[in-house]
């Protein structure tokens, strides 16, 4: 539990998205399908796409982080560990170093961590504790993913679902503690149904010692299994959360999902009884961007004035591993 006067605040939120847009009716071009039937299906319309040699994975996370910092007032000097949740490193050994270098993050220590679509919800969980432990006071948490480079383009039942984008929150040390409760699930016998695996390529070094030299396979998903995962899981994570923070769900002001399919959206919220009107969306303009969608579409509602401080939060993340999660949290400084 918290120790007295080590509470956790969300003060500021940021967001970066390539310039480059790709439409439903662009990608028609590329795979038998159509706009009627992605926005119906998914409720996307559209999706960003990171451009070669123009816009990388640091890059979106680091223009992220620095909106985040502006909005919260803060130096990058006063940041003290930086968090970034990617599946979509450049460089294998993590990207967060990259993204420290680039905001002048001097004093920061700066590591990736791994839950795909789960992982900026678990990332902002584990920034947490930090500051909770009065290790750290303040964290900068980055969700940020350029699915594009391992979406199958030629395959219509994932291309036309992700797009690229990052988002960023400041958390920092606070007398009252703005994250009320939080849970965290894997179940990894559900492993297959959502990968970005490497696949083998064996090598033969010498006479009886072989290396693998493989890659990555495309981005392959059982959508059907997901889906059903995600409607059965999200709500009952969420529940869960609200009740061990002994808070009434009539009192939550937005639901915030990871955005992987408007009729997730709905289907969450009807299961929970929230008005669909108090569900934060921004599928239509961006797509499924892993783990940015939270913080994404979080910096928007921000951003738009429809979130005000001290609004009360339930956040979900869920996706591959399979990996799922939920934070309820009150934004803002509240005096
Ligand atoms: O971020 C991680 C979490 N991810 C998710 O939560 C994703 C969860 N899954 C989903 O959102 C949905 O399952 C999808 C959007 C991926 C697919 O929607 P669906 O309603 O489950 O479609 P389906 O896979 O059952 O396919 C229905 C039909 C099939 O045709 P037949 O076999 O009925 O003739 C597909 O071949 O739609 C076809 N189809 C398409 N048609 C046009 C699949 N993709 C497309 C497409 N355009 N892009």
């Amino acid at each position: 539990m918290t120790r007295p006067g080590v509470g956790v605040a969300i003060t500021g939120s940021g967001s970066a998205v390539p310039s480059t847009t790709l439409s439903n009716d662009q990608l028609s071009q590329l795979v038998e399908t159509s706009d009627e039937w992605i926005r119906s299906r998914t409720g996307i319309g559209q999706r960003r796409v990171a451009q070669p040699s123009v816009e990388s994975l640091a890059s979106l996370a680091a223009a992220a982080g620095q909106s985040a910092l502006d909005a919260a007032g803060l130096e990058a000097t006063a940041v003290d560990l930086i968090l970034l949740a990617t599946s979509t490193p450049d460089d294998l050994f993590g990207s967060a170093c990259q993204v420290q270098a680039a905001l002048g993050a001097s004093q920061a220590v700066a590591f990736d961590l791994t839950a795909a679509c789960s992982g900026f919800l678990f990332a902002m969980v584990t920034g947490a504790q930090f500051i909770r432990s009065g290790a750290y006071r303040t964290v900068l948490v980055i969700g940020a993913d350029v699915l594009s480079r391992w979406t199958d383009w030629s395959d219509r039942r994932t291309c036309v679902l992700f797009g690229d984008g990052a988002g960023a929150v400041v958390l920092q040390a606070s007398e009252v503690d703005q994250l009320l409760g939080f849970e965290m699930r894997s179940d990894g016998s559900l492993n297959g149904c959502l990968t970005l695996a490497y696949q083998e390529q064996p090598q033969s070094l010498l006479e009886d010692i072989s290396v693998s030299q493989g890659t990555y396979q495309p981005v392959a998903m059982n959508g059907q299994e997901v889906y059903r995962f995600a409607v059965k899981r999200v709500p009952e994570i969420l529940e869960k959360t609200l009740f061990h923070a002994g808070i009434d769900r009539d009192h939550v002001d937005w639901l915030l999902l990871h955005q992987a399919n408007q009729r997730i959206l709905d289907a969450v919220a009807d299961r929970l009884g929230i008005d669909r009107d108090r569900v934060l969306s921004n599928l239509v303009n961006y797509g499924n961007t892993s783990s940015a969608t939270i913080p994404l579409v979080l910096d928007e509602a921000v951003k738009a004035g429809k979130i005000q401080p001290g609004d009360l939060i339930a956040a979900s993340g869920f996706g591959a591993g399979l990996s799922w999660g939920a934070a309820v949290f009150r934004w803002g400084v509240v005096s």
